[in-house]
């Protein structure tokens, strides 16, 4: 059994935690000449491509795209071909050739993962890439991330500082068992979504859409002029320091388990069992549960096994105990495992 922290209240000098938590950010935040090589990269894939297919198209998406992005990250493309009946195992084998005689390095292609990618690095830029075929709907969650992070700057803040505590403790591996970047952006967008007063809004819950899309079936709509909402968060003044401490707290202490779901889509609380996300199925067991925004069928949790959630707990309680109770934490905090 778990003891109960819930109540526990925060440090008193908590505060004093900002100062050096955003140095650390800063030091997170890629430098211009970054954007200015991947996009360098994108150019030179593009032209390969559209040679081959003239009907096709390159995005970015990811943390080079969804401004979560620390130096040093490997790029995201997707190969937009416009022809639905595809096989993508060919495509990218055929792609795979095409950039190897292209002088790139390490051309991988991984045919039968769950997303069918290419791997590459770039000789040129030393940029490291990953490419997919038509996996539009993460071009389009990419979008509604970078507009979140327009909304509040606590936002990317909170995000960078998580996901370089999530690497740096070793809970950012999917094959692990551990959860995706992406699954710790939402998880900050959802815990910012619900301070009092909210930091952020629900943007898919707004009255107005003014962006909508159908992507493999599914509707994608939501309010995307952020710029409008600029002081939406301004009514809450809780500093950096407090918001990471009380993100870990919640992870640890306060989150039911056992019978909620965290989603970004709405602001009410959505019950495991409304999804029936209670029961193990096939290799899926729920045990932390984080629906996707847009395929909400799709539980970002889906990964995590009754190990790893024991880990990813006791790493939320770690990071929570640190935060409370040490004089200099920063260091502690992000100490390799
Ligand atoms: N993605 C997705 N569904 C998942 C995992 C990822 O749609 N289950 C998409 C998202 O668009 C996400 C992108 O793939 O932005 C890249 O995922 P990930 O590597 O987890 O995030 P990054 O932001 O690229 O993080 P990192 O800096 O660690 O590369
Ligand atoms: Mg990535």
């Amino acid at each position: 059994e778990r003891v109960s922290r819930k109540h526990i209240k925060c440090r008193a000098d908590i505060d004093m935690l900002t100062v050096p938590l955003l140095r650390i950010y800063e030091s997170l935040i890629p430098p211009k000449e970054e954007k200015e090589k991947q996009m360098q990269l994108l150019t030179s894939l593009e032209k390969l491509v559209v040679n081959e297919w003239p009907h096709a198209h390159l995005c970015l998406f990811g943390s080079c795209a969804n401004s979560f992005g620390v130096s040093n990250s490997d790029v995201d493309v997707c190969l937009v071909l416009r022809d639905a009946d595809i096989d993508k195992s060919e495509i990218l084998l055929k792609l795979a050739e095409i950039l190897q005689s292209a002088n790139f390095q390490n051309v991988q292609a991984l045919t039968r993962a769950r997303v069918p990618i290419i791997k590459l690095k770039d000789p040129v830029t030393g940029v490291s890439c990953d490419i997919c075929i038509n996996n539009v709907l993460a071009v389009v969650n990419t979008k509604l991330l970078r507009d979140y992070a327009q909304i509040d700057v606590r936002l990317p803040q909170l995000a960078f500082i998580v996901k370089h505590w999530a690497k740096s403790r070793g809970v950012n591996e999917t094959y692990q068992g551990t959860l995706s970047s992406y699954a710790y952006v939402l998880m900050c967008i959802h815990f910012l979504q619900h301070r009092d007063p909210p930091i952020l809004p629900c943007l898919q819950e707004a009255k107005i859409v003014t962006y909508q899309q159908i992507v493999d079936n599914i509707e994608c709509a939501y309010f995307d002029q952020v710029e409008k909402l600029k002081t939406f968060g301004s009514d809450n003044k809780e500093s950096v320091a407090r918001l990471v401490w009380g993100f870990f707290h919640y992870w640890a202490y306060c989150h039911d388990y056992a019978n909620t779901v965290v989603s970004v889509r709405t602001k009410n609380t959505v019950s495991k069992r409304s999804k029936d996300w209670t029961r193990r199925i096939g290799k899926d067991r729920h045990l932390i549960c984080i629906e996707d925004p847009f395929e909400t069928s799709h539980d970002l949790g889906r990964v995590v096994d009754k190990y790893s959630i024991k880990v990813l707990r006791e790493e939320f309680e770690r990071a929570a105990t640190i935060l409370q109770a040490y004089p200099n934490p920063c260091e502690k905090l992000f100490e390799p495992f």
